[in-house]
């Protein structure tokens, strides 16, 4: 994708910086691009940790040089065991984490020492192209949901949550892919952007892809997503997603499955975007077997923005008495999912129809 007609992708390599890493801090999105320097392992653990990188498939491709910033500065295998162990203890419920580090160690550990940086680089770079290939094959596989209901010119409208954009991924996005390519082809589409407290994902990043690539959206209070839906003003539910079991049960952004709910009750199609390295095989029961991360009560207490005078300021919304709890992540079952926007095609959400789909991996 491009900000301001510069091409960009979310994480790269700057290989005359001594192979350091560089990031766009979304921690400072929508008012700064503000691009960091990695250069440590443990530099890169903080930036996921932290939410300076986020998005399941991004967060898997940052783990995945984190290994090769690892290696670079010892490529000992006590070095690649400490990296697997630190980078995988940073956020527990993407999958994508786990499935980008577990592949790195599939490559790194049988080599010798000496072979392991360029090998890691080199795997980083491939699980980086391959993210935006199936994120391209998710767009188009996605864009005739949205085409078929833009008939005579209609205007469609499609509410996600969270952000599955670009800056998600490596590029292109997941549930924005198909988004992406209905504006680029001339469908009228509209998206409702809930805020998505307590971080503001949609708000803060979502909104701001969206304006970048000029698509049509309104951000609207989380709250209101039912009321849209009742009134006939929602065709379509897309979004993305950081763990899907094997029997299509989705873990996505808290409050996903409130709309879930909200779009069985008013009809509305409510489909989830997501490359096959989101699919967990080896569960089922996405409610009981998903870690749901608990993140720190104060994303629920204060809200950060710009205030009037420009500056970036953080307030207090809550007593200071009061104490919150902070889950990052829901379980829509997939009995409220009408289907999966996948690279290989639309996949019914159940058992059966994903491990039809995806033979050679399930
Ligand atoms: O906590 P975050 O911002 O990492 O959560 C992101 C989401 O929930 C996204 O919807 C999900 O990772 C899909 S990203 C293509």
């Amino acid at each position: 994708m491009r900000i301001d007609g510069t091409p960009f992708r979310s994480i790269w390599v700057d290989e005359l910086d001594r192979w350091s890493v560089r990031i766009i801090d979304q921690t400072k999105l929508p008012w700064a691009v503000d691009l960091v320097r990695l250069t440590t392992m443990e530099e890169m653990a903080h930036a996921i940790k932290a939410m300076l990188v986020r998005g399941a498939p991004l967060i898997g491709a940052s783990a995945a040089y984190g290994v090769a910033l690892a290696l670079r500065a010892d490529a000992s295998d006590a070095s690649l065991a400490n990296a697997l162990a630190v980078l995988g203890g940073t956020r527990p419920t993407a999958i994508n984490l786990r499935w980008a580090l577990a592949r790195m160690e599939k490559v790194l550990a049988p080599l010798p020492a000496a072979a392991r940086v360029a090998a890691a680089y080199e795997e980083a770079a491939k699980i980086c192209d391959e993210d935006v290939a199936t994120n391209r094959a998710i767009g188009e596989n996605g864009l005739p949901l949205i085409a078929e209901r833009a008939k005579n010119g209609r205007r469609v409208n499609v509410l996600t949550h969270c952000n599955a954009g670009w800056i998600a991924t490596v590029d292109w996005g997941t549930a924005l892919a198909p988004i992406y390519m209905a504006h680029d082809s001339g469908i009228d589409v509209h998206v409702w952007v809930e805020e998505t407290r307590p971080r503001n994902q949609g708000a803060s990043l979502t909104a701001w892809e969206l304006g970048k690539h000029g698509v049509p959206h309104t951000v609207i209070a989380d709250n209101a997503g039912g009321h849209y839906m009742q009134h006939g003003e929602v065709d379509l539910v897309i979004v993305g997603t950081d763990r899907v079991t094997r029997s299509g049960d989705v873990c996505n952004k808290i409050g996903t499955y409130l709309k879930g709910l909200a779009a069985r009750d008013n009809g509305v199609p409510f489909w989830v975007a997501l490359p096959s390295s989101t699919i967990d095989w080896t569960i089922s029961d996405g409610l009981s077997d998903i870690p749901i991360e608990e993140r720190a009560a104060t994303e629920v207490t204060t809200m950060t923005g710009r205030a009037l005078d420009g500056s970036i300021a953080t307030v207090r919304i809550v007593p200071t008495s009061s104490p919150a709890a902070n889950p990052a992540f829901d379980v829509t079952p997939a009995r409220l999912v009408t289907g999966l926007i996948t690279e290989r095609g639309l996949c019914d959400a159940n058992e059966a129809a994903l491990t039809a789909m995806f033979k050679d991996v399930a």
